[in-house]
């Protein structure tokens, strides 16, 4: 195998509050998570063979393509090369390989794709910035979910915890003191665009009760950023434990998810909710630092596929 010529990752993320709610302009906080990366490698391919996307983690190839209705990860391609000028592509392996589960809540589409573009901007001697990495990736969401709000593209592409408002550039802030969490898989996958879809649907049948659990979600996303940039670590558990009351009350939870939490909770986490999507995926649970390997036990105890513990803000 010829050497690479570029090789780029992006981490995954977790949301902390504020997800679903975040499509319909409501504030979400979200962190990467660099434990878990999708990784893309570029190496030379023969003369006049073109570039071909290999992703054998999912077992998949695909071409770049201007095609929105293509793979979206080789629409994403296109668009960078395309922006970077480097089109027809070039003959180029572009190999992405990944620890991040699928349909997880982690953002595995957001990362790879991130990836992806960055990486092919390498491999040209180019580099992007941030804003401009998240607008590209912010296209294969779009195809990955439908109607995303941006918030996994932003924080994957900035990899720093923000504050997302939907059409907005995000917000850094100050973490006052830094929290643990443990992120535990459900390892039921669960595409975020079907939750994403079924929420849509309810609030068209009923835009009065969903407005409300959206301004209720707001209210606890505020909060939760005075306490983030207070430094009072104890206030997020009860606002991560109402978060998620709300998250039930849009139905995107689900048995092993509240199995879970409630685990979490009874092995002494400050506060447990679910992560991304829902109703499958990942939950977390706030820990204090000497708590966490208990907590991790019981989440293993109850049926979780795998677990990471993670800092936010050190
Ligand atoms: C998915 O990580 C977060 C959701 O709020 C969808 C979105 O914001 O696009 C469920």
């Amino acid at each position: 195998m010829s050497e690479p010529i570029a090789q780029a990752s992006a981490a995954g993320k977790a949301i902390l509050f504020g997800e679903h709610a975040v499509v319909y302009g409501r504030p979400a906080i979200a962190v990467p998570v660099s434990q878990v990366r999708a990784v893309a490698t570029i190496t030379p391919a023969p003369l006049g063979s073109g570039c071909i996307l290999e992703m054998p983690d999912v077992g998949g190839q695909a071409a770049p393509t201007d095609d929105p209705t293509g793979h979206p990860l080789a629409y994403v391609a296109w668009l960078a090369l395309s922006v970077l000028d480097a089109l027809p592509p070039p003959d180029w392996r572009i190999t992405l390989r990944s620890t991040i589960p699928v349909a997880s809540g982690l953002g595995s589409g957001a990362a790879a794709a991130t990836a992806i573009v960055r990486a092919v901007a390498q491999a040209l001697g180019r580099s992007l910035p941030p804003a401009q990495v998240s607008a590209l990736v912010y296209e294969s969401e779009k195809r990955f979910h439908g109607t995303p709000s941006g918030v996994d593209n932003t924080v994957i592409a900035f990899e720093q915890p923000v504050w997302f408002v939907r059409g907005q550039p995000p917000q850094p802030f100050v973490i006052g003191r830094p929290f643990t969490l443990v992120i535990a898989d459900t390892g039921v996958a669960s595409p975020t665009r079907i939750t994403v879809g079924d929420v849509r649907r309810g609030w068209e049948a009923d835009p009065p009760r969903y407005e409300a659990l959206f301004d209720a979600i707001g209210g606890i996303v505020h909060a939760a950023r005075r306490a983030i940039e207070a430094g009072d670590v104890a206030a997020l558990g009860p606002l991560m434990d109402e978060n998620q009351r709300l998250l039930q009350a849009l139905d995107v939870s689900s048995p092993e998810l509240e199995r879970l939490c409630a685990a979490a909770r009874s092995a002494g986490a400050l506060g447990a909710k679910l992560s991304g999507g829902g109703r499958g995926g990942n939950m977390i649970a706030l820990v204090t630092p000497d708590g966490a390997a208990d907590v991790t036990a019981a989440l293993e105890a109850a049926g979780a596929r795998s677990t990471l513990i993670t800092a936010v803000g050190v």
